[in-house]
């Protein structure tokens, strides 16, 4: 299956492959079985069974095999593994092991053509420092590569500078190229486009230096962020190499001038050598960096920060809150007539500016003084006033004056916030707010300075204006901060550790009389509701909840007005409007309370005397008349017809039916 021509010229190389059924003028040529010493057939064999040389993989790290014929095959490694079968691997460079002043310097002993393009492996877990300089021999350096916050900057011609996107100082290795087109710098990392930038043409010659990790002069790598720290790999100008430290592999490469304090390999610095942990902390060595293992009470990269609070430093009473290097014991407190007012001052610690009061507040009191502070003649007074937070601050001339126009004695907690306007400045206009500025806040007509007064000397009172004030604040207090720093109810011996941070406000006087948590008078404990009604507690206050039968303040009047008896002679009827008296007989109004007087229209005449009785009168007649209502005698209207004896007719008469007369006896007329 191929020509006959090329067997038989004698140019080199020989044909690699099969045949069969090679005929010459009928007569079978190949393939023939010939004895193995014959001189007639060298190197061949019977058969096509040659293998492919890629099959064995014989490209190591991940090199990628291309097969050259059935004998031969090439390696495209990657980098930085070379060698032909990708088995070597640059030798890595160490810059600024154990924090050395370390550079390297290469010349371009041959034109690298028209682009530039740099590249490298770099690991470092520095955030600045400088990788790479080019410089032509004037000194003129055309192209700078260094880290700045992390990430890789780039600078062409001293004037065009590209920042790269991302953080590279993590500690891995990540391949870094610079790109010089015409007109064009490009920075990519580990195959990722950094960006890039218009850039005035770039030539590099044979004779211009390449600096690595830093310049020979100390203060001039000092403004690229100083020595680079960490290694290099496989440090290539267009597809040359920059060895530090050559590789059996024969490469092409440009020569190495200088190599000073770069060791060889990529060893971490000793890290944990003095022991960076802090309060027990235990060391893991990682490259060019370590690992604190922090005991549990303690946080941080190097365990510095002590989780206070995990050491159950407060009271029972007290929730403990973490603080910047400390921790503070916050609780509630209550105040009474009988409690002390609490007395503070500063423990000569505080350096950080006072300009913020805050406060939460549970109380019915309508006027209190809350807190008071003073030092000579400035002071700070936070009290209520018709159940408005009022402020009065007096600082040097300055005098303010603050209302709120929330109400907040009413049961509930509020919080006070009083703050400076304009914290930047040392005098401003203060605001108050009441409940995060549910309510607007109140701001002062004037300003005034801040409350460093009270950093030192100066006495700080809560719950009244003096330590034997009379009249005293009634209610409970949440946390009160000045400056963010708390007043604390628990006195420091109270903790079983002492409050580590600088800055504290400290309680001078004792305990007595104070409540820790929010307690409101036992307002329900005589239970003032009446007729099953049920007490309910809202703090100093009690309300009465009344069974559907009852209402008022205590549940002391019937929903159902018969209940008291309201119809004094009658019946009560309950209806929706309300009652109904059914009045007895003989009463009347709207309860049946007047007596009706029978007498009063009564008909007894004639001067008869009227007699009540208790459904009706009677007539007390007079002696010559007689009747229910003694009417005089009235002369019946007689007829005698049909009777015959009859009394109609008087003295003797008869009734003579027919003509309806009487027949008088002798002696007597008239009709009847
Ligand atoms: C046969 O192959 C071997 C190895 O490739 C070579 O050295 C030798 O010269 C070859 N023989 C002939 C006759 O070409
Ligand atoms: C080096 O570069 C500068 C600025 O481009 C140039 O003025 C100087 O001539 C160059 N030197 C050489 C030797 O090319
Ligand atoms: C103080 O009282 C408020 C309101 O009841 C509550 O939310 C808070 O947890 C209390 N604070 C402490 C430290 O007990
Ligand atoms: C404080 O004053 C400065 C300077 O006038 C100003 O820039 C800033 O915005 C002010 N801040 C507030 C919170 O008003
Ligand atoms: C009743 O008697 C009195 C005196 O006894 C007399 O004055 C009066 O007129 C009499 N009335 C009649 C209605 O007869
Ligand atoms: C007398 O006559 C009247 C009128 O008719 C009658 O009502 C009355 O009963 C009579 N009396 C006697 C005793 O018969
Ligand atoms: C009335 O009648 C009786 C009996 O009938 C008689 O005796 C008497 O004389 C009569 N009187 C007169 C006045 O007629």
């Amino acid at each position: 299956r191929t020509s006959f021509g090329l067997i038989v010229t004698d140019h080199p190389p020989a044909f690699l492959g099969c045949f069969r059924d090679v005929f010459v003028d009928s007569r079978l040529v190949l393939p023939v079985v010939v004895p193995e010493d014959s001189d007639a057939q060298a190197n061949i064999t019977v058969g096509c069974s040659d293998q492919d040389k890629c099959d064995d993989s014989p490209c190591q790290n991940r090199g990628r095999c291309v097969s050259l014929g059935w004998r031969s095959y090439v390696c495209e490694c990657h980098r930085p593994h070379e060698g032909r079968n990708c088995a070597e691997e640059y030798i890595t460079a160490r810059f600024g092991s154990e924090d050395l002043e370390s550079y390297a310097l290469f010349s371009l002993d041959a034109d690298p053509g028209d682009t530039v393009t740099v590249s490298m492996f770099v690991r470092t877990r520095q955030s600045s420092g400088l990788l790479l300089i080019l410089a032509n021999s004037t000194s003129h350096q055309y192209l700078r590569l260094w880290l700045e916050e992390g990430r890789v900057k780039v600078q062409v011609n001293n004037f065009e500078t590209l920042l790269g996107r991302d953080v590279f100082s993590d500690g891995h290795f990540h391949l870094v190229s610079v790109k010089l087109d015409a007109a064009e710098a490009t920075l990519l990392q580990s195959a990722h486009r950094q960006g890039s930038m218009h850039i005035r043409p770039v030539q590099a010659h044979p004779g211009d230096l390449v600096f690595v990790g830093g310049l020979p002069d100390l203060r001039a790598s000092a403004s690229f962020g100083g020595y680079f720290k960490g290694c290099v790999q496989d440090l290539r100008i267009n597809s040359k190499r920059l060895q530090f430290y050559p590789i059996s592999t024969p490469v092409e490469s440009y020569s190495l001038e200088k190599l000073v304090n770069v060791a060889q390999g990529c060893s971490s610095d000793n890290t944990c050598a003095a022991n960076p942990c802090l309060n027990g902390g235990v060391c893991y060595p990682m490259w060019d960096n370590f690992l604190c293992n922090c005991p549990p009470n303690t946080a941080g990269q190097r365990c510095k920060d002590v989780k206070w609070c995990e050491l159950s430093p407060c009271p029972a009473t007290a929730v403990c809150q973490a603080r910047s290097q400390g921790f503070e014991c916050l609780s509630n407190v209550t105040f009474r007539v009988e409690s002390n007012i609490l007395h503070y001052r500063s423990n000569g610690m505080i350096q950080r500016s006072l300009r913020t009061v805050s406060l939460s507040i549970r109380t019915r009191q309508s006027a209190a003084t809350l807190l008071h502070a003073q030092k000579d003649s400035d002071y700070l007074t936070v009290s209520l006033l018709d159940s408005h937070p009022v402020v009065e601050l007096q600082v040097g001339a300055d005098r303010v004056r603050l209302q709120t126009q929330g109400l907040v004695s009413d049961g509930e907690w509020h919080t006070v916030e009083l703050s400076m306007e304009n914290q930047t400045f040392l005098t401003s206009r203060w605001i108050m707010a009441v409940d995060g500025g549910q309510e607007e806040p109140s701001l002062s007509k004037t300003p005034a300075g801040g409350l460093d007064f009270l950093r030192e000397g100066a006495d700080i009172f809560l719950g009244g204006p003096s330590p034997d004030a009379v009249v005293k604040f009634s209610g409970c207090l949440g946390t009160v901060e000045i400056g963010g720093l708390p007043l604390p109810f628990h006195h420091d011996t109270e903790m079983t550790l002492p409050r580590p941070q600088e800055e504290r406000f400290t309680r001078i006087n004792s305990n007595a009389g104070l409540h820790f948590g929010c307690w409101g008078a036992s307002v329900c404990a005589r239970n003032p509701c009446e007729n099953q009604g049920v007490c309910e507690d809202l703090f100093d206050l009690h309300r009465c909840k009344c069974t559907s039968e009852w209402t008022g303040p205590t549940c002391q009047e019937s929903t159902n007005p018969c209940i008291s008896s309201p119809c004094i002679y009658g019946t009560c009827t309950n209806l929706p409007e309300g009652f109904k008296c059914v009045c007895e007989p003989g009463y009347s109004g709207e309860q049946c309370e007047a007596e009706v007087d029978m007498c009063e229209n009564s008909n007894c005449g004639n001067g008869a005397t009227c007699l009540k009785g208790s459904e009706s009168y009677s007539c007390l007649c007079p002696q010559n008349l007689t009747g229910q209502y003694c009417e005089p005698p009235q002369l019946p209207v007689f007829t005698c017809m049909g009777t015959r004896w009859n009394h109609s007719c008087f003295n003797g008469g008869n009734c003579s039916e027919a003509e309806n007369t009487c027949d008088c006896l002798p002696g007597f007329t008239g009709q009847w």
